[in-house]
């Protein structure tokens, strides 16, 4: 980054610490209709536009580490398998055997082998989704196997994190990744010296509620002195929250930590992490359901990811990340690093089903958000434009208000 872009983020904790009023010239925020979360037509439009079009964080790459090795991304609404191939590039692929549809595993989780072999008749596939092997192939007239592989889904990799969009035509990630690739390639993603950038844990819980209450809890800090005032409000300074709205829905956050406070962290820095890290909870929003956040040091950081699994469910995605394992020498710091923040997660996450009941049940009909809030609307904004304004109804648009606030 930028010396200058550095300076600019590092100053702004400090300002939004000073502000004594409503920021001149900021909009005011129109309200947005609850029903965006609750909406059935609106789910099915979100799903289509935004989940079946862009680049999505799926995996960690020491999740499928060895050839192989695949997951079952039962999150999507299409099914999809990612697996290492024998050459250990990273492959998606419809779960659907081109028989008849059978799978080609089911488990959520595990290793092919050298192999992927439909449960059902056994038609067999090469790691790279060639069809190798058809069972009593005398019974069927002369096949041409060059288009009978399985299918594939759009996969690519930044660093260690996998990513898959369900559109063939898709713009390549990295053009997606837009400032966020910029900003945090360097650091944690791909680049020269990077540096390791490992797996400690992923745990995942379903959420009765719609996918965008999830992401609202991570992108503001408003709700940090009464939510988690016996936890993350002890170390944070909710004053000194900076927010930069990116392009493309993407956003920046840097919560300042309260003065004098020193966190206790033990494990090796990433080498080419920013010191911004050091400064606060430093993060990132990539549009649309997930969010990498400097946990408290230049050394740990955690990926959430809100996947819509009906319009009020969700499953909540952690990963877990650090330069150093899980199983290392810092075992222990590690496992009280983990279970320290998934008690602040579910803090954030148990008033979601009570919200969720409410919009359902109409007692509101409407938001209001404050300026604190605004990555918020900067995310519902970004949502009608993937969708086009004019394929939503006129009653759960939100007008677009924050085009003239969107920086670097
Ligand atoms: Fe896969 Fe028949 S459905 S082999």
């Amino acid at each position: 980054m930028e010396p200058s872009l550095v300076e600019k983020i590092a100053r702004r904790p400090i300002e939004e610490r000073q502000r004594r009023g409503y920021p001149e010239k900021f909009p005011e925020l129109p309200i947005v209709p609850a029903a965006r979360y609750c909406d059935p037509r609106f789910f099915a439009a979100e799903r289509k536009a935004i989940f079946g079009k862009s680049w999505l964080f799926v995996a960690h790459a020491d999740e499928i580490a060895k050839p192989g090795d695949y997951l079952l991304l039962d999150q999507l609404h299409e099914p999809v398998l990612l697996v290492r191939g024998a050459d250990g590039v990273a492959r998606a692929f419809y779960n659907t055997c081109r028989h008849r549809g059978g799978p080609l595993v089911r488990e959520r989780s595990g290793s092919a082998g050298k192999d992927l072999i439909c449960g059902y008749h056994g038609w067999t596939y090469a790691l790279d989704g060639k069809l190798i092997g058809v069972p009593q192939s005398k019974d069927f007239p002369p096949l041409d196997r060059s288009c009978l592989g399985l299918a594939p889904v759009r996969c690519e990799t930044w660093g260690t994190f996998v990513f898959v969009n369900l559109d063939p035509s898709a713009e390549p990630l990295r053009d997606a990744l837009g400032v966020v690739g910029e900003d945090l390639g360097p650091q944690i993603g791909d680049g020269e010296g990077v540096g390791p950038v490992l797996l400690l844990e992923r745990r995942s819980i379903d959420v009765a509620g719609n996918w965008k209450l999830t992401v609202d809890a991570n992108v503001e800090t408003y709700h940090v002195n009464t939510l988690h005032q016996a936890s993350a409000a002890i170390v944070l300074d909710q004053l000194a929250t900076a927010i930069f709205l990116l392009p493309r829905g993407h956003s920046r956050m840097l919560v300042g930590f309260r003065e004098g406070i020193v966190l206790p962290f033990e494990l090796p820095p990433f080498p080419r992490a920013s010191e911004l890290a050091d400064a606060g909870i430093y993060s990132y929003h990539l549009f649309p359901n997930t969010s990498i956040v400097y946990g408290g040091s230049r050394s740990f950081v955690f990926v959430i990811s809100s996947w819509p699994l009906a319009p009020e469910r969700t499953r909540y995605d952690v990963h877990f990340i650090a330069a150093t394992p899980a199983d290392g020498p810092h075992a222990d710091h590690i496992k009280a690093i983990i279970e320290a923040n998934w008690g602040v997660f579910l803090e954030d996450l148990g008033n979601l089903p009570f919200m969720q009941r409410s919009f359902e049940a109409g007692t509101l009909d409407g938001f209001t958000l404050g300026y604190q809030e605004r990555r918020i609307y900067h995310q519902h904004e970004e949502i009608d434009r993937r969708i086009g304004t004019e394929n939503v109804a006129p009653e759960l648009r939100v007008a677009p208000v924050l085009a003239d606030w969107i920086e670097r």
